[in-house]
């Protein structure tokens, strides 16, 4: 991968705040680098990678190698126009932000976005989801599904942070902290196991 080019990917269940932080993230980056934002919602949509609905469960059915071919296509163009526009000296970062982007390759860092269960309850309940898929998503979260998956497929570069109490100035501050190598957040230091006891 480019030397001046870092592509990280933000996951984690739905509500724990990856659209909202990935946003303001890039916006602060884009004042001095060369930063993009892909939401992979988006990229499922207009590429129609969309298989189908599981209506019982409310869950859309995504795509997931053609998800992956699409993004490296989208990011290997990316470097293409960098270098027709001789862009290449200011640090280009990519970031991609769904619950989905830590199943798809190539990426710098993975960072998952954690949030403890009866908080993510209250901004779940929020939503127009079904009770079921809410509980779904709660025991997911506590059993910390997309960081197990995330550590499966990409190991070391893989951090969580705990959102909890974290404004999202403060969570983004610990990103920038990650993608710049000045902190780690190793998986594993999270529990929020206890949820499932009550
Ligand atoms: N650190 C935070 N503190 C307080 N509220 C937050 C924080 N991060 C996100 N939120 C709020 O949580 C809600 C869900 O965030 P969103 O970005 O849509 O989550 P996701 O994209 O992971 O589903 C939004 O209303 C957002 O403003
Ligand atoms: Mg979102």
């Amino acid at each position: 991968m480019n030397k001046n080019k870092k592509v990280i990917f933000i996951t984690g269940t739905p509500g724990v705040g990856k659209t909202t932080v990935a946003t303001c993230l890039n916006k602060e980056l884009s004042k001095k680098y060369n930063s993009k934002l892909y939401k992979i919602n988006e990229i499922s949509i207009e590429n129609d990678l969309i298989l189908g609905k599981d209506s019982e469960r409310g869950y859309e059915i995504v795509d997931i190698d053609k998800l992956n071919e699409k993004l490296f296509e989208i990011i290997k163009k990316d470097n293409i126009e960098n270098t027709l526009s001789n862009n290449l000296e200011i640090l280009e970062i990519v970031i991609v932000e769904g619950h989905l982007s830590h199943l798809c390759d190539n990426c710098d860092k993975v960072i998952v976005l954690r949030l403890d269960p009866k908080s993510l309850e209250k901004r779940l309940k929020k939503r127009d989801y079904l009770e079921s898929k809410i509980q779904e998503n709660l025991e997911a979260e506590s059993l910390a599904v997309c960081t197990v998956e995330a550590f499966q497929k990409h190991g070391d570069i893989v951090n969580e942070i705990d959102t909890t109490s974290m404004s999202i100035d403060e969570v983004i501050g610990n990103i920038k902290k990650i993608i710049f190598d000045e902190k780690d957040f190793p998986v594993g230091k999270i529990d929020f196991m206890d949820w499932l006891m009550i």
